[in-house]
């Protein structure tokens, strides 16, 4: 497995693939990598076979008060974690080789980035979109593999790949939990003893949406009192930032669970905020 840092380096080692006939899969990542990115590294592997992992903790995303500087960075571990999954290459860029001096082009998704997380974190999906274009243009891969557990960057990545003509196929992998069900997370290492034993709320109050809807009852906006009755019993030191249920495709908001419904919530504990969610088909 090779790792590199140069634009110029990665081009030509995935133009000698391509002259190969091999198809090049893409797993964009920030590091700090966990059983979920690694399930995302097989996926890829599965279908294509060139896998191209990129690390890279983009600035565009954070916000100004969020955890860009504390994020972890522990490149020969991610490194050794990628080969263990099966990578061909570590593509890990410079944050001056992606923007450079007088940067000024940024990739905006419109509508799909407005609600959930979006409201929240506002130009979140703005740097997610600039620097995925931008991956995308670098690396060029047939496929690109992303997780379920970011639904909302998914919708809006598919968005941008039919809309700027990318010629890759998104996949999405699914969610991988802790066996106590909380979702696997980069940020799930923030979390103090007492938070992490709270957490898996989310992942409770995600079932119970889906107890609801089997049983009958479909109004969202009692769905998501339930839910965030049940946040507030298990997880005290969590404060819930939204609880969204809307249409899977599109994520407007519904008044009623249909099939193809995006149950999404983010919670703010202390020390890091949590998100997960739940498709109900
Ligand atoms: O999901 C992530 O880790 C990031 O948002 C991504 C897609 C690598 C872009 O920086």
């Amino acid at each position: 497995m090779r790792i590199v840092k140069s634009i110029p380096q990665l081009r030509k080692l995935v133009a000698a693939q391509r002259t190969k006939g091999r198809s090049i899969g893409f797993v964009p990542t920030m590091g700090a990598l966990h059983e979920g990115h690694l399930s995302l590294i097989r996926l890829a592997q599965r279908k294509s076979k060139y896998v191209v992992v990129s690390i890279f903790v983009n600035p565009a995303q954070f916000g100004p008060k969020e955890d860009l500087a504390k994020y972890p960075r522990d490149l020969k571990r991610d490194a050794a974690l990628c080969r263990s999954a099966g990578a061909d290459l570590v593509f890990a860029p410079r944050a001056r080789d992606v923007y450079p001096d007088n940067y000024h082009t940024y990739v905006t998704v419109g509508q799909l980035s407005e609600g959930l997380c979006g409201a929240s974190r506002p130009g979140h999906f703005k740097g997610v979109a600039t620097v995925v274009a931008k991956l995308f243009n670098m690396v060029q891969p047939d496929v690109a593999v992303f997780g379920q557990k970011d639904a909302q960057q998914a919708a809006v990545i598919r968005q941008l790949a039919r809309d700027l003509d990318f010629p890759v196929r998104i996949v999405v992998g699914p969610i991988v939990r802790e066996r106590d069900g909380l979702a696997m997370s980069s940020r799930n290492a923030y979390l103090t003893p007492a938070e992490r034993a709270q957490a898996p709320a989310l992942h409770h109050a995600l079932n119970l949406a889906k107890w609801l809807v089997r049983s009958g009852r479909r109004e969202s906006g009692m769905v998501k009192r339930e839910m965030m009755r049940m946040i507030a019993r298990e997880a005290p030191l969590g404060e819930v930032d939204y609880v969204g249920i809307v249409n899977n495709r599109t994520l407007e908001p519904i008044t009623k669970v249909t099939s193809d419904t995006l149950v999404a919530l983010a919670v703010k504990f202390p020390s890091a905020r949590l998100i997960d969610n739940v498709v109900i088909r």
